[in-house]
């Protein structure tokens, strides 16, 4: 039977994250569980970073961004080596279950615990929304929120100034990010993976829309994809009009969760820990069409992630 559980966040940090910890550490205290955390991803599980948890661990953070036992990246975790010194932490802690928050990169360390016989479980924590066994992430929507808060901002000074302007949003190699902000935001083109747009079509566009004299132009373009600043200046060559690019970067991680995201993170944490008591292991959670679903990790790892044809079918009616 399962006596101790231990969490960790691992990859770039998600609002939402600490509500992931949250319910894990209540659930598994209703349980009657004991509750351990690591600091710092696969780093604190190397290194033996590991602490047991009471309730009061959780008090005041379910409003707070980033994750209260922090992350890391660590891509020394594809060495088996390293590996096996975690699993030698997790037998001398004597910890039963491992939960980890996070992304791909999470899931795949979770995998290679699982291989060496240590129970796991993942929950899908990252602003990118690139996990395919789920429908949402914990993050995104929060992250999606401060993209439409900054873009706001961004076009009452472009207005004002009758210019173009160029925002790269993240989402490492998945536009989802780019593609809902783009609807939310009236955005004037959307350039992503999925979404690809051509030189030769934008400057068409942005040309049209300073003839028209419109007060401004917004483009979202997913990062990764190319080197705005240079879109930026091409922009003007072309087409006269004045044009500024803007990286919003880590500014999309932080900030306090949403209240779906809150939800979200609840929702799905209290059914990985409810896993591990059924002693179900070597899953991960997600969210299907609202239902919270569950799947083996290693088929989950192999699923295709769904492209929002829709969606784009969508932008390309609007723009
Ligand atoms: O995975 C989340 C994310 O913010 C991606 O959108 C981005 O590509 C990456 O992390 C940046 O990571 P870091 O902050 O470690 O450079």
């Amino acid at each position: 039977m399962v006596k101790r559980i231990a969490v960790l966040t691992s990859g770039g940090d998600a609002p939402g994250m600490n509500a992931a910890i949250r319910v894990c550490i209540r659930a598994g205290l209703y349980y009657g569980k004991e509750m351990y955390v690591v600091y710092d991803g696969y780093k604190g599980l190397v290194e033996g970073d590991i602490h047991q948890v009471t309730k009061d661990f959780t008090s005041d953070i379910i409003n707070r961004g980033g994750t209260v036992i922090r992350t890391s990246r660590l891509p020394e975790f594809k060495d088996p080596k390293v590996v096996a010194k975690a699993v030698q932490q997790i037998h001398d802690y004597e910890i039963d279950a491992v939960i980890g928050i996070g992304g791909d990169g999470t899931y795949h360390g979770l995998e290679a615990l699982a291989k060496q016989g240590v129970n796991v479980i993942g929950i899908p924590g990252t602003i990118d929304n690139d996990v395919a066994s789920t429908d949402e992430t914990i993050g995104f929507s929060t992250a999606l929120n401060t993209i439409c808060d900054c873009v706001d901002k961004i076009k009452d000074t472009s207005s004002s100034h009758q210019r173009c302007s160029i925002i790269e949003v993240m989402g490492r190699y998945c536009g989802d990010l780019a593609i809902f902000s783009s609807i939310a935001e009236a955005a004037e083109m959307t350039m992503t993976y999925d979404h690809p747009v051509g030189e030769v079509e934008l400057f068409k566009k942005l040309r049209k829309i300073k003839a028209q004299k419109k007060s401004h132009a917004v483009v979202i373009v997913s990062e990764n994809l190319l080197d705005v600043n240079y879109l930026a200046k091409r922009i003007e060559e072309e087409t006269g009009f004045e044009t500024k690019a803007e990286i919003l970067g880590r500014l999309q991680r932080g900030g306090s969760p949403s209240a779906a995201d809150r939800i979200l993170a609840s929702r799905l944490g209290s059914h990985a820990v409810e896993l591990i008591v059924n002693e179900k292991f070597n899953r991960v959670v997600g969210i299907k069409d609202n239902k919270v679903v569950d799947f083996d990790i290693h088929e989950a790892l192999d699923m295709p992630r769904d492209i929002h044809i829709n969606l784009l079918k969508l932008i390309d009616m609007l723009q």
